[in-house]
């Protein structure tokens, strides 16, 4: 793809003789109103250097400067000399590269040799997958995937919460009330229901809570009983978590979640204690984070048991040591923005200045229309359910859009699925949202359903012209104005895509996307496809086809699949 800017900078550093061309370079603006040109070049700082006004040197260049094939205009505005690229070099060039690099358009080896650790989803076992663990779980997929599309080596991590005093109290739970029948048969909501009665139960009677302490003391132990019930507990909990992830798309590299460092933890409080920064408080071992503007962080328990922050310290550590991370990347809701600001401060106590390449993503609550996830009171939203009703709401609406329609089941399941996950990902994470129902499923807003629509349609356009596509079209016959702002939109596509891994945001693409499908839809209104006209065919076809390729690998990164029909 050539290098607009860079042209237009090479092309002023000829009249320009005391000024480095990579500092051209950077002088050179965006105008925000295309109407200015597509670059525009300050001459404010060159005055004095020139002895001349601005709107002088600015049009002295724009008169050196001739129209060319990179820029059919370059014009003196004001201190500004303005370059407007040149409609047909730009739309040959734009094909010419989505035609070569296909389903790769886009994707760059900027992240080539570094491993970045990608950790997301970490739901808790034994507690329902709900709505709210949708969140991390669809944005920390689309991150691990624009990073592997740009050439990082991503490992990703689901950091279960598979340990904790919590499981101490469930199989003392279990132990009371359990039976093994009813939980292999529901494993989630039967340990879910033993969960809330011992919460209940421990409110008449208080010294259940210490049982579960004990247990959970146990479990560290390696007490058989204790982790045999707990390894159990654990394998039906995942059976269901696997079904969700199967559902969504998602997968994993690795499982390590908190159990995994369990051994790991008295090397982690042998390395905090030579760094001399646990202080004693009641027996118990805690940070002082006071001259942090923080509260002080609980280490280790009395009881000697450690804590869901000391597992954090040691899987950080375990990390750097395995991965070598370039980045260590957490998805996880902003309500912990607390607890990642306390242990990355730890990791920085200790001397580690990798510390600041660890990073928190946070995000936002998702409310539901009907009410709100509390499991404690056993009102939960299953995200299973919430993932099938879609699929089921969405079946009802193509069968009627689309009766005779083949493997409706398959496509249910692409675009019902594929617009919860849409939605989540339409807004900046760390908003709040409602979810509703209304907005998921419409399939003209701007929606999941929508932009695979558009795609769908563009494949079947294809489909009829029945013709072999190429990029060796009359490119002067797509320079319209709504055309040139599909190309525009393509054009800009992989500067999106890094944007978008810049700031761990994935709905930069998917804005991009329905950006793309919108344009590309205004198009295909206005200007017929399959015309008598070959060569106008074919170039309008060439258009069809790279506004395709483009939403299907944005459609993947965010982890949206893009059915062939709908
Ligand atoms: N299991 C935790 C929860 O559901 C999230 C874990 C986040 N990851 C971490 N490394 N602390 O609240």
């Amino acid at each position: 793809m050539i290098d607009f800017k860079k042209e237009a900078a090479k092309m002023l550093k000829q009249h320009i003789a005391d000024v480095q061309e990579s500092e051209i370079l950077s002088m050179i603006e965006i105008p925000p109103n295309p109407n200015m040109g597509n670059y525009a070049f300050p001459c404010f700082k060159l005055a004095k250097t020139f002895r001349k006004a601005p709107q002088v040197i600015a049009e002295e260049l724009a008169n050196y400067i001739k129209p060319n094939t990179y820029f059919e205009k370059v014009e003196q505005a004001g201190g500004y000399v303005n370059f407007y690229t040149h409609k047909a070099t730009l739309v040959h060039e734009t094909l010419k590269d989505v035609f070569e690099k296909k389903e790769k358009y886009g994707s760059s080896d900027l992240g080539r040799d570094k491993n970045v650790i990608v950790e997301f989803s970490s739901p808790n076992i034994a507690k329902p997958f709900h709505i709210g663990h949708i969140r991390s779980t669809v944005i920390g997929n689309s991150i691990n995937r624009i990073y592997k599309f740009l050439g990082f080596n991503t490992i990703a991590i689901n950091h279960l919460g598979d340990y904790g005093t919590q499981f101490g109290k469930l199989i003392v739970a279990f132990k009371r009330w359990g039976n093994a029948e009813e939980v292999k048969k529901n494993p989630i909501p039967s340990l879910l229901k033993l969960y809330i009665q011992f919460h209940e139960e421990a409110e008449k009677e208080p010294n259940l809570e210490e049982e579960g302490r004990m247990w959970f003391k146990k479990l560290e132990e390696g007490d058989e009983e204790a982790l045999k019930l707990w390894q159990w507990i654990r394998e039906v909990s995942l059976e269901e978590f696997n079904r969700v992830y199967n559902m969504l798309g998602v997968s994993f590299d690795s499982l390590a979640g908190e159990s995994f460092y369990s051994d790991k933890m008295p090397r982690v409080l042998k390395k905090m204690e030579d760094s001399n920064i646990l202080e004693e408080s009641q027996g118990a071992d805690i940070v002082n984070l006071e001259p942090y503007g923080l509260p002080p962080a609980l280490i280790r328990k009395k009881d000697g048991s450690t804590l869901y922050i000391t597992r954090d310290i040691a899987a950080a550590i375990y990390r750097k040591e395995t991965y070598d991370f370039y980045k260590n990347i957490y998805v996880v809701a902003s309500q912990q923005n607390l607890h990642f600001e306390q242990w990355i401060k730890i990791i920085e106590m200790m001397g580690h200045d990798w510390a600041q390449d660890c990073i928190h993503v946070p995000f936002g609550l998702v409310r539901l229309e009907e009410g709100t996830i509390a499991t404690r009171k056993g009102r939960v939203v299953f995200l299973e359910d919430v993932l099938k009703k879609a699929v089921e709401k969405t079946k009802e609406i193509i069968k009627e859009k689309n009766p005779s329609i083949e493997n409706l089941d398959q496509i249910a399941e692409d675009v019902g699925v594929g617009a919860v996950i849409f939605q989540e990902l339409s807004n900046n994470r760390i908003k709040d949202y409602t979810f509703s129902w209304e907005k998921v499923l419409n399939f003209e807003g701007e929606t999941g359903p929508y932009v695979q629509y558009t795609y769908a349609r563009a494949g079947s356009v294809i489909r009829k012209a029945n013709v072999v596509l190429d990029h060796e079209i009359n490119a002067s016959l797509l320079t319209d104005d709504v055309t040139m702002e599909v190309i525009k939109a393509i054009q800009q596509f992989p500067e999106i895509i890094i944007d978008a891994q810049r700031k761990n945001e994935p709905s930069i693409i998917t804005r991009h996307i329905i950006d793309i499908a919108q344009t590309f839809n205004r198009f295909y209104h206005d200007h017929p496809i399959l015309v008598e006209d070959e060569e106008l065919k074919k170039a309008r076809l060439a258009i069809v086809y790279i506004a395709k390729q483009v939403i299907e690998i944005g459609l993947y990164l965010i982890g949206v699949k893009s059915p062939e029909k709908m």
